[in-house]
């Protein structure tokens, strides 16, 4: 589970509540509760007329459809299909000839603090060369690249130009290894991969460049025809000759001018990967039309948006949540939006809130994880709280990734948002695309710790194993009882994997979303008290504990047999524990020490340093029933620190539980 018992503890006797504001209610695009049950009745009455009224209203089509929802292949869902369109042109082209134009797209803020701004026009036109260097690369619609960029304005640069193209991109995030990487690009079978030959973050120089070429040299990578190299700073990188350019070699004559090639609604705009409970990374496969119209739709409920607004997601592209809300949603509302390519502790711990201030930024949507650290830096140091800095400009906060205790959501709520910013606590998914249940800011009173209600459109349900709904009040699994426009289309090369994982038979074809969650008696509130599965939520990753468990066990010199499990963490809501075999004696002392480092040090390479093991164990055996299956729940509990209380009757080897709740 995602969340530390006494957390979901805490959120689920959590009854203060904080209506919206008059003026809230007044001014904003879904006002009061009417208006959100206006827009939930609509969808009740016509579910398909909902979704194609917003989809015909919000999005431009270069080819209207007149199918809405096509379920004949269920649970391969069908939004638009024959309809035709191109994201890029939804987010830029569209744009053109309205204020929008000139308007700021995005406020850049580097590592340093230099700042750089373009506006709807100029990004369209750099958007525009750079597709056509891919295109002059022989790049074309249906190809998959790969994006390994670091936050800046050519890393939107880079997913719009390959969207202009009908190019599906696969961005990976910065913090993954080279054999990460290269799994991907063969998974994805990418003729290209975009990126820059450094990254900055807190004041260091990172290279990525270096890692895409090591992960080209493991093999299988064949299918890569270019690299594009960003040059993000003035050191050298290594080139290889014929395969790899510049962007300023690539975009060298090329024109600002290229027409967006229009795709079919369903085509595939991306896929990401993310973590599962079993097995590799399976790459999730969202869609052009659907996709588009709820990470715009979101924008306008979820965030209100306006035109004056300077919205700011925090998150990284290579998330979903950068896909949807950084380089899609507020492109796609014209909005104009802040991106960022540091840290939230450099310079120092006051970043944020100091950017919030030099930019006024009025929807701030970021990490519970993040907002735990910036609680402690603000209590050591004064320097770092937010009252340091005008926060004025603040009207609407956000929380996305996991859970938000109480604590912190009354912290963000006073200290960041002076007690009148409402904040939205967004659940959703890699697979849902989009936000699913959250509050609205000038329609739904706020408890902290919920995710409140779901948004129009959007059929929740908490269940129990045989798919039967559980009365309120009563915990179970969620899940989805109607398909919604951007969701998940199948799983990259794996539609059997898709079926299995996420429409099980047992749960009557409903979508299946791997949380526990409980719907209140009295306001039907949704509560997530977390995963359900092998999945661990670290500072709001998504980490599957087999991954971790076979990146450890391929250190076949060392390790005989590992087991991961979670355990809470103050500030990152979960932490990775790792128990290990070796294949030699117990360690202790300082050796113990070193083997551990040794093998976080393993893991970064083999997966990314997000996915370390915060503690590592090491035993003669690991719990095991005498049918040889390990007791992951003993696990859990030792992790904890806590003492066992089950019962350990069925377990074969009893006395390794004291081994084992030694930390090293
Ligand atoms: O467990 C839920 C948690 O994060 C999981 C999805 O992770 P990922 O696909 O990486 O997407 C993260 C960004 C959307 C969910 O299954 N989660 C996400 N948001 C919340 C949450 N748990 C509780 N409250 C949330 N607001």
């Amino acid at each position: 589970m995602s969340a530390s018992p006494s957390a979901i503890q805490s959120i689920l006797t959590e009854n203060r509540v904080f209506p919206p504001s008059q003026e809230m209610v007044k001014a904003a695009r879904v006002s009061g509760m009417e208006g959100y049950h206006a827009l939930c009745a609509e969808a009740d009455k016509d579910f398909e007329g909902f979704w194609a009224r917003l989809a015909r209203e919000h999005l431009v089509w270069s080819k209207p459809f007149t199918r809405t929802l096509d379920s004949s292949e269920a649970p391969f869902y069908k939004w638009f299909d024959d309809g035709e369109l191109n994201a890029s042109a939804n987010c830029l082209d569209r744009h053109m000839g309205t204020p929008v134009e000139h308007k700021t797209a995005i406020i850049f803020e580097a590592d340093d603090g230099s700042v750089t701004k373009v506006t709807y026009r100029e990004l369209l036109d750099r958007v525009s060369q750079f597709a056509n260097a891919l295109k002059a690369h022989g790049i074309q619609k249906g190809d998959r690249v790969l994006v390994y960029m670091p936050m800046t304005i050519e890393g939107v640069v880079a997913m719009q130009a390959c969207a202009r193209l009908g190019v599906t991109h696969s961005v990976v995030f910065g913090g993954f290894s080279a054999k990460s990487l290269q799994e991907r690009i063969v998974d994805a079978g990418a003729v290209a991969v975009i990126t820059a030959n450094y990254q900055m973050r807190g004041g260091k120089e990172m290279a990525l460049k270096a890692i895409v070429d090591d992960a080209i040299a493991m093999g299988g990578c064949e299918t890569i025809r270019n690299v594009f190299v960003y040059e993000r700073t003035s050191s050298a990188c290594p080139m290889t000759a014929g395969r790899d350019k510049t962007f300023a070699q690539a975009m060298a004559g090329q024109s600002t001018d290229c027409p967006p090639v229009p795709v079919n609604a369903e085509h595939p705009l991306y896929i990401l990967y993310t973590s599962g409970s079993t097995g590799k990374p399976k790459g999730v496969q969202h869609s052009t039309g659907g996709y588009l119209l709820q990470s715009k739709m979101t924008m306008l409920w979820s965030f209100d948006i306006q035109p004056d607004d300077v919205f700011w997601c925090t998150a990284d592209i290579g998330w979903v949540t950068g896909h949807t809300y950084v380089a899609y949603g507020p492109l796609a509302a014209g909005a104009t939006e802040i991106v960022f390519e540091g840290i939230p502790t450099y310079p120092d711990a006051g970043r944020f809130w100091q950017m919030i201030e030099r930019h006024k930024c009025t929807v701030f949507y970021t990490a519970p994880t993040a907002i735990r650290s910036l609680i402690k830096a603000a209590e050591s140091n004064e320097a770092a709280h937010p009252k340091q800095s005008d926060l004025s400009s603040l009207r609407i906060l956000g929380s996305v990734g996991e859970p938000i205790n109480p604590e912190a959501w009354m912290w963000y709520y006073r200290n960041v948002g002076n007690e009148h910013c409402p904040i939205i606590d967004t659940y959703w998914q890699t697979e849902t695309g989009s936000h699913m249940i959250n509050p609205l800011p000038g329609a739904t009173p706020l408890v902290p710790g919920s995710c409140a209600l779901p948004l129009p459109g959007i059929y929740p349900a908490i269940v129990d194993e045989t798919g039967n709904e559980m009365p309120d009040g009563t915990g179970g699994m969620l899940v989805y009882k109607k398909p919604w426009p951007s969701m998940i289309r199948t799983i990259w090369g794996d539609p059997e994997r898709f079926k299995k994982t996420y429409f099980p038979e047992e749960v009557k074809g409903y979508y299946l979303a791997g949380d526990g969650a409980v719907r209140a008696k009295d306001n039907g509130y949704i509560r997530v008290t977390g995963r359900i599965d092998d999945v661990l939520n670290v500072s709001g990753h998504r980490m599957g504990t087999m991954e971790i468990e076979s990146a450890l066990v391929a250190k076949t010199d060392l390790v005989a047999e590992a087991a991961v499990v979670g355990r809470p963490d103050d500030l990152t809501g979960e932490a990775i524990c790792a128990f290990v075999v070796l294949k030699r004696p117990v360690p202790v002392g300082d050796e113990a020490k070193q083997i551990a480092k040794e093998l976080r040090d393993w893991v970064a390479k083999e997966i990314g340093p997000i996915a370390k093991p915060k503690d590592i164990r090491f035993g003669e055996n690991l719990p095991k029933t005498r049918s040889g299956k390990i007791m992951r729940r003993l696990l859990r509990t030792l992790a904890k620190g806590e003492k066992i209380t089950q019962d350990t009757s069925t377990l074969e080897n009893p006395a390794i539980l004291d081994q084992l709740s030694q930390n090293n």
